[in-house]
């Protein structure tokens, strides 16, 4: 396993469309531990194959709750869907069959570490997916996992959550990263560690 350089916007990768697995082969699931190593070592809840640089449609996803520093803000349990969902999630050449109602969260990327802005997305959604056999499977999820699964399913089309917030919003991020680039893992620690103060207080 090895762990793979996650590429932040502004990176024009990722911005391009990526395209379907077509070879289900030793490659592929090697690229496969390898993102999984890579978003968990990132503290991420999911990770598309374009943020390490293969356009490919592939998705990694684990949205249990691992430790207190990683726990699902806003979702204090898993759903009784999720936790009939078998995680980690593999999805490649995913389709969101159906989707239902609507929901909000504070949505962060890994490609775009350290911001985060209130993303409307189905609360529910109908799946359809091959697993890294290539063995087509559907399951329908809720809760965080189906906002996670939504925004992975963005970067397969080059979109990025910040693309679905205001062009007001979207551009101050866009400008303050342009200008001052992105916080040191020193900073971000800081910057957690007041997070983490201001929620318990609350
Ligand atoms: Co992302």
């Amino acid at each position: 396993m090895a762990k793979l350089e996650i590429l932040t916007y502004p990176n024009p990768v990722l911005r391009e469309i990526s395209a379907p697995v077509t070879k289900f082969d030793a490659q592929l699931k090697t690229l496969v531990s390898d993102m999984l190593e890579t978003m968990y070592e990132a503290n991420g809840i999911g990770l598309a194959a374009i943020q390490v640089g293969r356009p490919l449609q592939l998705l990694v996803i684990d949205t249990r709750p691992r430790d207190e520093e990683n726990r699902r803000y806003a979702y204090d349990e898993m759903t009784d869907l999720e936790k009939q969902i078998e995680q980690p999630l593999v999805l490649i050449n995913p389709q969101i069959v159906k989707g239902y109602g609507s929901t909000t969260f504070d949505e962060g990327c890994l490609s775009i570490p350290s911001f985060y802005e209130t993303v409307k997305r189905f609360e529910k959604i109908d799946m359809k997916a091959q697993d890294v056999n290539g063995q087509e499977f559907t399951f329908t999820a809720d809760g965080l996992l189906a906002i996670c699964i939504q925004h992975e399913m963005d970067h397969l089309a080059g979109t990025l959550f910040i693309d679905h917030i205001s062009f007001l919003k979207s551009n101050k991020i866009k400008n303050t990263i342009k200008k001052n680039g992105y916080p040191t893992p020193e900073e971000l620690k800081e910057q957690k560690k007041k997070k983490t103060a201001e929620t318990q207080k609350a």
